[in-house]
């Protein structure tokens, strides 16, 4: 909106510098309470730049002090903090009156200007190099490269090679004038720019003042040039050899680098798009400019110039490309026209030197203008479409030395200009806001220097007017016949004064050959000496016909165009600078501008140090404090209503939260509750104006009270609003998963049951199919019954040898694998079973003894062997000791049957390695050898051990009846490894009851076991017959 371009943004601002008011000064000085005091307007500028804090607002102007020292502030991050904010809260910066004309200017569609003014030494140059960074860097960009933008940023540092010098002001100080457009398209992309570059100041080529240097690009050259270029141009890398670089005795300087700055200058010129022609084109112009300078006359006896075909002479010739015999002749002799002929006549030696400094200034300054207008070649937008513009001045400061002369003059001159202009616009916007908002005009005191400018520039009566009289009139006109002019037409000027129009006092202070004008920055004298030929700038015509036949394209481009036929004179210096102005004023006139003032902290460039004296003087020329009392005229501060509303309407209940009516009345409202006097405020059409500070402080301060109260009220709704909302987002996401999720299922179930039909079709058809051969039909079928089976089968296997009869019968298809997986499951048992058999087990079945032959047979087999059926506790311990020697093999309980009567007997068998033991008791019975053992085929427990004949003890042999017969015989046939003396004897048996007497045992089977004496003596034993075997 058309608020923010003059006055609104510093008024956005405003209200955030308040808090900030405490701390370090004031941010905005309309704020200043005492805004008539050039003293409080100084300590608060000091007590800023004390922290380092250079910026501070005058409404929307910029005031920045030199720091002389890097700060911190012009980062990438700063640039960012400042891109498109609207200003609240930030401290005044170069950014945010960049980014606030640059938004204004998208906004508005309407072209800008940035006026930075200040002295020489300032930091105008480096302030236009901040803002001119800011745009590069933050304007959006839609071109893939930035070439325009790049060559914007680089043509600075070829500028001020070519333009800046070291002065005893600055050693960077810019010797020309520069106002350059930056060309904005409607998206905001810089697309563009140009620049226009004002009076240079050509003296300096061939002429320094005690201190100061020529323009930095020779001393880059001779400095910092590759060899191989320097001896293509014939330099010596020494600046001490070039007259034209010494005048000042400062040629080397410790602040600048130009070694340096050469590598940046050198890459910068093939960045914006000059070519190698175009590169050795202009460097043989620095360097035929430094040659020239070294060329020197002799006077012949008639006191003519005389030029010798020096090296220097040839040097000329060969890098301006024109013959030396052409040039001796240019630099020697003028053309003077006598009707229709010509005539050479020779210069005298002072004459020629002078030639030859018009020559070097002339080349050097054209070629400047050509340098320029090749930059903007390369710069330049081809694109038709609409483009705004902001436009950056960055012109030579007001400047006072110890001698001035013309160029300050003009400086001077352009710097009132400046000034004049500024009055002009900031008076006129202030007093066209007063008439829209409806309010009468105060009319503010302050200094017009309208009067001054006249003096300069009024046509016929100003002092360029005399000048150019001067300068033009037939006759012998000098400095001094100029300057009696001058007294003559401007005696009684209140700020004019020479040495004889002063009174006593000034008058010591002037020379005769000096004016002085009281300038609105200060008072400052001028020496006369040298201002007509400055003005005429005169370089004789044939050396000009000389160089238009130069080899060197830039050189023949810069003389050829204009004043070859015209033989008019041309416009004098002064003239052409006072248009160039007017054109300037034109420019900035239709323009919407911003400001920013540059101060000076102190003469010697130190950081650090306030010159108090040095920075009030400035406020004062610079019109500082003016500009703040015209800000004041009446009123310090201004705001729309809604705005103005928006912000302090908590403080009154009627306004609070919501003003329904218009906002002026609420504003109205609002103001009448705070207690506003009626002289404190006005009302304008859109806006609240408001005289004092103090009033809007005390506002702002209740506003801060107030604002902490409702920071908690507020924000207790906010957060129960937030988590309503948060709650509902909740719940709506929680419906859409949901309803997703069920999809997701559903369509997932029905997949399921597809699937189903299918197998569960599939499974009938093989089932129905199941007995014929394979076919597509039933072979998942066969191979889940094949599956099925197997699986069951495997569960349900036989467990043992003899299991005879679990199997599962197979279907089918597996008739034949069942059989054969059965056989080798049976294998498989097998086998297992014969491995778990141990030694005695085998042992147990060993004997082949028995099968077969005795009845009870089968019975014992299900019965495992024991290893010991007396265990060792139960044998008497004597009988123990005994047989110590002998390892117990078996023992078992037997009944022993007398061989006379019969009787039966308990006793207890003892098997060991070596003998059988018969233990009754403590006794050991018998110990004899065996010769051979009896049973029946019946199922009796008896057996007979038939002692051997030769056994002299023998008593004869013993019967005896055990109930684990096939136990103790197989153990007793293992011991003794004699099986075959095991018989089973078929009928009775007989036995010896001693040597030569025998008996018999019969056997029998009965219904029930018996053991007795038959009648016919013999031993009856009846067993309990056995089932079938
Ligand atoms: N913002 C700044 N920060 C740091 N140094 C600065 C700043 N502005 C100016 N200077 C210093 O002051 C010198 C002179 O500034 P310059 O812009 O060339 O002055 P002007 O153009 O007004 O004559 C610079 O070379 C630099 O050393
Ligand atoms: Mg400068």
């Amino acid at each position: 909106q058309r608020i923010s371009a003059r006055g609104g943004r510093g008024l956005l601002d405003m209200e955030g510098a308040l808090t900030a008011r405490d701390r370090v000064g004031i941010q905005d000085f309309v704020l200043l309470d005492t805004h008539t005091s050039e003293n409080a307007f100084l300590d608060n500028l000091k007590k800023r730049f004390n922290e380092d804090l250079i910026y501070t607002y005058i409404g929307t102007l910029l005031v920045s002090v030199n720091p002389y020292k890097q700060l911190d502030i012009y980062s990438k991050k700063q640039m960012d903090i400042y891109m498109g904010v609207n200003f609240f809260e930030l401290p005044p910066h170069i950014y945010a009156l960049a980014d606030n004309a640059y938004h204004t200017m998208l906004a508005e569609a309407n072209n800008h200007f940035i006026l930075i003014s200040g002295e020489s030494g300032a930091g105008k140059t480096e302030a236009s190099k901040k803002i001119l960074q800011y745009y590069a860097v933050s304007c959006p960009s839609v071109s893939p490269m930035d070439r325009v933008r790049d060559r914007m940023l680089l043509s600075n540092p070829v500028l001020e090679a070519f333009g800046n010098a070291k002065t005893l002001k600055n050693d960077n100080s810019s010797r020309f004038g520069k106002y350059m457009d930056i060309q904005f398209d409607i998206q905001g992309e810089a697309v563009g720019g140009h620049i226009l570059s004002y009076l240079l100041e050509k003296s300096r080529v061939v002429h320094q003042n005690q201190g100061e240097r020529n323009f930095h690009i020779f001393y880059q050259l001779v400095e910092g040039g590759e060899e191989d270029l320097l001896r293509q141009l014939g330099l010596e890398s020494n600046s001490q050899h070039y007259s034209y670089l010494v005048k000042g005795q400062c040629a080397n300087m410790t602040s600048v680098n130009d070694q340096n700055d050469w590598r940046t200058v050198r890459n910068a010129l093939s960045s914006i798009e000059f070519d190698n022609g175009d590169i050795q084109d202009l460097f043989g112009v620095i360097a035929s400019v430094l040659h020239l300078g070294n060329v020197q006359f002799e006077s012949d006896n008639k006191g003519n110039a005389k030029l010798n075909n020096s090296a220097e002479l040839r040097w000329v010739s060969t890098l301006l490309g024109v013959s030396v015999q052409v040039l001796q002749e240019g630099l020697t002799y003028r053309k003077i026209e006598a009707n229709t002929d010509e005539v050479l006549s020779p210069f005298t030696v002072d004459y020629a030197t002078y030639a030859r400094d018009a020559l070097a200034k002339a080349i050097y300054g054209r070629a400047f203008t050509w340098l320029v207008n090749k930059i903007n070649e390369s710069m330049e937008n081809k694109d038709l479409s609409r483009k705004t513009v902001i436009g950056l001045l960055d012109i030579y400061g007001f400047e006072v030395f110890y001698v001035n002369s013309f160029e300050q003059f003009c400086i001077n001159y352009c710097n009132e200009k400046l000034q004049q202009l500024f009055i002009q616009l900031t008076l006129k916007s202030e007093q066209e806001e007063y008439e829209a908002e409806g309010i009468g005009w105060e009319p503010v005191q302050f200094f017009n220097n309208k009067i001054i400018c006249d003096l300069v520039e009024e046509k016929h009566r100003g002092i360029i007017s005399l000048l150019d009289e001067e300068c033009l009139r037939p006759g012998e006109a000098t400095d001094l016949t100029f300057l009696e002019r001058l007294e003559e037409k401007m005696g009684s000027h209140p700020h004019f004064v020479t040495h004889k129009l002063a009174d006593k006092t000034t008058r010591k202070t002037l020379e005769r050959g000096d004016f002085r004008l009281l300038h609105y920055a200060g008072e400052v004298t001028y020496c006369v000496v040298g201002f007509l030929d400055k003005n005429n700038d005169l370089l004789y015509r044939n050396i000009k016909d000389v160089m238009r036949e130069s080899k060197n394209a830039i050189v023949r481009e810069c003389f050829a165009s204009m004043e070859s036929d015209n033989r008019r004179r041309p416009e004098t210096v002064a003239s052409q600078f006072k248009s160039s102005l007017v054109g300037l004023t034109d420019i900035l006139m239709s323009k919407e501008p911003w400001y920013v003032r540059c101060l000076k902290s102190n003469e010697s460039k130190q950081p650090g140090r306030f010159d108090d004296s040095l920075v009030l003087h400035q406020v004062k020329y610079l019109g500082l404090t003016e500009h703040l009392r015209v800000r004041r005229a009446g009123f310090a501060y201004r705001r729309r209503y809604e705005v103005f509303l928006q912000r302090y309407k908590p403080l009154c209940p009627a306004t609070w939260p919501h003003w329904k009516g218009l906002p002026a009345d609420g504003v109205e409202v609002l103001v009448r509750h705070l207690g506003y006097q009626p002289d404190e405020y006005k009302m304008g059409r859109t806006k609240i104006f408001i005289r004092h500070p103090r009033t809007l402080f005390a506002t702002e301060d209740a506003f801060e009270i107030c604002k902490n109260d409702l920071a908690s009220r507020i924000q207790a709704q906010y957060k129960g609003y937030r988590q309503k909302g948060e709650f509902r987002k909740q719940k709506e996401a929680a419906t859409k998963i949901e309803t997703c999720w069920r999809g997701v299922q559903a369509r997932k179930e029905k997949e399921r049951r597809q699937w189903a039909v299918k197998v569960i079709k599939k499974f009938i058809k093989g089932y129905m199919t199941r007995g014929e051969a394979k076919t597509t039909d039933n072979s998942e079928y066969l191979v889940f019954v094949r599956q099925s089976y197997l699986n069951r089968l495997k569960n349900n296997l036989p467990k043992t040898v003899l299991d005879k009869t679990t199997w599962l019968s197979p279907p089918p298809v597996l008739t034949e694998t069942s059989a054969i997986l059965r056989q080798i499951h049976m294998r498989l048992l097998v086998r297992k079973y014969v491995r778990g058999i141990t030694a005695q087990q085998k042992a147990q079945v060993s004997p082949a003894i028995f099968k077969g032959k005795k009845d009870n047979y089968p019975q014992s087999i299900p019965q495992p062997f024991v290893e010991t059926r007396i265990s060792e506790e139960d044998i008497n311990i004597k009988v123990l000791q005994m047989i110590r020697h002998e390892r117990i093999k078996y023992s078992v309980p037997i009944v022993k049957y007398d061989r006379n009567g019969f009787k039966p007997r308990p006793r207890q068998l003892v098997l060991t390695q070596t003998a059988a033991y018969m233990v009754d008791d403590a006794k050991i019975n018998a110990a004899c050898l065996i010769a051979g053992v009896s049973v029946s085929p019946l199922s009796d427990g008896i057996i007979i051990f038939h002692v051997a004949n030769e056994d002299v003890k023998q008593k004869g042999d013993l019967i005896m009846q055990c109930d684990h017969l096939f136990e103790l015989l197989t153990k007793l046939s293992v011991v003794a490894n004699k099986q075959n003396a095991i018989k089973v004897v078929q009928g009775s048996i007989t036995f010896q009851i001693q040597a030569g007497k025998e008996g018999v045992v019969d056997f029998s089977s009965g219904s029930e076991s018996m053991v007795y004496k038959d009648r016919n003596g013999h031993l009856m034993v009846v067993s309990h017959a056995t089932v079938a075997r």
